[in-house]
């Protein structure tokens, strides 16, 4: 049992599925309001300084807001953070001119990080990456998404998999996984992209189902990676077997990974760099949420995904931070944010919702997670700010003061 009072102001966008257009932009805002959790969920919500009955209870702990802004547990619905080694040695190539396709052309990037994955154990990878969760729970994100895709072979892609079952299991966040075979061709099966699709279909994909090691499969569909072809037949041999679908689509050449997301009923198609209309035409007709990343464009480059333009289609936006070793080195969402409000001038509310309920309903978790309503989990943070515009605003900071998980007020921050 747990009261938080004195919030300055309470800040959620509302509801069990994505919003968009101008939905997206709607969010409850409660002043002087209380949040009464009990068993780990919401129980009660109170506006204009009023408190729950709280007689038929007996210690109460109670949590003062002092004033602060509350919104939902942050929810970043992209990531790949199970990986080995880093690739800062790829900066001085890129600062020379080569692009992120020539460095995996040369077999360096997603590559280099396959060969560092593999050698590393189990538990490395697993102590590695629990050192990120506990900054991104610092940072106010209380569910995250995970993709394997570093390992691209049968031991390798289940071990990041069991990764992320473990770090679900034993640490405060709860970890959504995705596997992502088909991120890159592997050495073995240079030059065989079909053969290394077969290989994925008939080996790794039934052993990932039978242990139950994802929710998600995902495919890296662009130029010189997988083609239509190739990952839409990826995307529906894992339908088959459960597995809902995410497509890394039009991140660098519109190749036809929007069209295609929409055709498949994709739950969403994620970084959209280059998406045209015909890709957005798909995605809005197919109900396909945009997983944007803006700190990737930031981080290569590159342009920034038309986050407006897809708004005024009737898509459903997400906003996630896409950390991974070689496009972006950062799961700080927050800047993500400050990215979404400078670069895709949307308005905070709209931030709010696509780092929230718009990004848990792309992990299946609207049910549960990305509003403050009562019923739902009870993963808040209490800001260091008064009001979401100045989350949007400063940036390199993290303006989290309190994070509060299930109920429970996290230490780790
Ligand atoms: O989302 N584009 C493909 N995958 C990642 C990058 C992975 C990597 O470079 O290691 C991305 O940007
Ligand atoms: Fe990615």
């Amino acid at each position: 049992m747990l009261l938080i009072k004195n919030i300055g102001i309470l800040q959620t966008p509302i509801g069990k599925s994505s919003l968009c257009g101008e939905a997206q932009a709607q969010n409850l805002k409660l002043r002087n309001a209380s949040v009464l959790i009990e068993d780990g969920k919401i129980s009660a919500i109170n506006k204009d300084g009023e408190l729950p009955d709280l007689s038929r209870f007996g210690n109460v702990k109670t949590v003062d807001a002092q004033n602060r802004l509350v919104t939902p547990g942050l929810v970043d619905c992209h990531t790949h953070m199970v990986f080995g080694g880093w690739r800062h040695g790829e900066i001085p190539l890129k600062l020379r001119g080569a692009t992120y396709l020539d460095i995996l052309r040369a077999g360096g990037g997603i590559l280099d990080t396959v060969r560092h994955t593999r050698e590393m154990s189990e538990d490395d990878l697993y102590c590695k990456s629990e050192g990120f969760v506990r900054e991104m729970l610092a940072g106010g994100v209380t569910t995250v998404e995970s993709k394997s895709g570093y390992g691209l072979d049968l031991a390798d892609e289940l071990k990041q998999l069991r990764v992320n079952k473990r770090l679900n299991e034993h640490t405060p966040m709860d970890v959504v996984s995705t596997f992502l075979g088909a991120h890159a061709i592997p050495p073995e099966y240079k030059d065989r992209a079909d053969e290394y699709i077969d290989y994925l279909c008939d080996e790794v994909l039934p052993e990932v189902t039978k242990h139950d090691l994802a929710e998600f499969c995902d495919v890296f569909c662009e130029d010189s990676v997988f083609d239509v072809a190739q990952s839409k037949k990826m995307l529906i041999e894992a339908q088959k077997r459960g597995l809902r679908s995410k497509i890394h689509a039009d991140e660098i050449e519109a190749i036809g990974g929007a069209v295609l997301a929409g055709e498949i009923g994709a739950v969403s198609a994620e970084h959209l760099i280059a998406t045209n209309e015909s890709g957005m035409d798909s995605m809005a007709k197919g109900g396909v949420t945009a997983a944007l990343l803006p700190a990737t464009s930031f981080y290569l480059g590159k342009d920034y995904a038309k986050a407006r333009r897809m708004i005024e289609k009737g898509i459903p936006v997400a906003i996630a931070s896409d950390f991974n070793p070689g496009s972006c080195p950062s799961l700080n969402l927050q800047f993500a944010i400050n990215l979404g409000y400078l670069k895709y001038h949307m308005l905070p509310e709209e931030i709010l919702t696509a780092t929230t309920l718009n990004a848990a309903c792309a992990l299946d978790r609207g049910q549960t997670k990305g509003s403050i309503e009562v019923g739902k989990d009870a993963d808040l943070v209490i800001w260091d700010a008064p009001d979401f515009e100045m989350i949007c605003y400063r940036f390199g900071s993290n303006q989290v003061k309190t994070v509060i998980k299930k109920g429970e007020i996290l230490q780790w921050n």
